[in-house]
């Protein structure tokens, strides 16, 4: 009986069309209610002598049938059967696809890497922040009208918010050390505004602060003359142009003109950054003796220079995830 079993199994075996034939066959026998199955099942009701012999049998035929059903299952993985496998070594391979850095994350290498080679430190600060080192060490009192400047995402704890600028770590970094220093700081900053093209709730800032002696506007203009023209190249043009903010004295924006050839189209000075000579009361709210020192600090929008350098007229595709952009980079 186990031989007729057998035959009939192999016969199927050696018929089958294909893979999926094939399992239909693998369960037909080894199946919950194959045949095999059963088989192996009924041993247990035989007398112990007949069980020896015909267990011994009746395993051997499972070990066979189980190897030529793999061999025939192995026919069908190569395509064609008996075809011999067939290498194009000219076919060029499939390069893994790497990573690469965000936009915004690019302005950053570079401009870190400039202000590095002038002796500039990258020190980074806390994006939640409380209103004593985002306000009031910055010489702006509460109530006063100049906080408007800075629409601000509070958070429940009424102290704490969102910083809207990186200038916080001005104050943060001169308290905990001396004189003469060089730093940057470039973040994430958040003002609840609403969005346009130029404007998000987020957004990177570089903040910079340079204090010494005798640190200068004249020395603020060649620093950040060098940076330019070390960023964009030597086409670039800057103006300064006076405004108002409570930590520096005077105040300036910075504009810059790029100055390729657009034909037809007039260029338009675009602002960059704010910047200004560190206010007295800034360097007093910190421990420093204003008579003794100065410097400069200014606030540049990573975003911006990355709209700028790479022509992206939207700043919203920056945050968007989406990766038709983000893939040109
Ligand atoms: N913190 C200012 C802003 O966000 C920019 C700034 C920085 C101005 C440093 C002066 C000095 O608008």
């Amino acid at each position: 009986m186990l031989n007729q079993l057998k035959q009939k199994a192999i016969k199927e075996i050696e018929q089958a069309k294909d893979l999926k034939n094939l399992e239909g066959i693998y369960r037909n026998y080894f199946g919950r209610q194959g045949e095999l199955t059963n088989v192996l099942r009924s041993l247990k009701d035989l007398p112990a002598k007949e069980r020896k012999e015909k267990g011994k049998l009746a395993n051997q035929l499972k070990q066979d049938l189980e190897e030529a059903i793999k061999a025939k299952s192995k026919k069908f993985s190569v395509k064609g059967g008996q075809d011999k496998e067939w290498i194009d070594v000219t076919v060029p391979g499939i390069l893994p696809s790497e990573g690469h850095l965000h936009p915004i994350s690019l302005v950053q290498q570079q401009l870190e890497e400039i202000f590095q080679s002038m002796g500039f430190s990258v020190v980074d600060g806390p994006e939640i922040e409380n209103e004593y080192y985002n306000f009031d060490a910055l010489n702006i009192p509460k109530n006063h009208p100049a906080r408007d400047l800075w629409d601000t995402f509070w958070l429940k704890d009424i102290s704490l918010l969102l910083r809207t600028h990186t200038s916080p770590m001005q104050a943060r970094y001169m308290e905990k050390h001396k004189p003469p220093l060089r730093i940057i700081v470039p973040g994430r900053c958040f003002r609840h505004e609403a969005t346009d093209a130029s404007h998000d709730v987020q957004f990177y800032q570089v903040e910079g602060l340079m204090v010494g002696q005798n640190v200068s506007l004249t020395n603020f203009k060649g620093v950040i003359e060098e940076f330019l023209k070390r960023f964009f190249g030597s086409g670039v043009k800057m103006r300064l142009r006076p405004s108002h903010f409570p930590f520096t004295e005077p105040s300036f924006e910075v504009d810059i003109l790029k100055t390729q050839k657009a034909k037809g189209k007039t260029q338009n000075w675009l602002e960059i950054m704010g910047a200004g000579m560190v206010h007295p009361n800034v360097f007093k709210a910190v421990g420093y003796t204003p008579d003794k020192w100065q410097g400069f600090a200014f606030g540049v929008g990573l975003d911006r220079l990355a709209m700028l350098k790479y022509q992206i007229d939207d700043i919203r595709l920056f945050y968007s995830g989406d990766l038709r952009f983000l893939k040109q980079f």
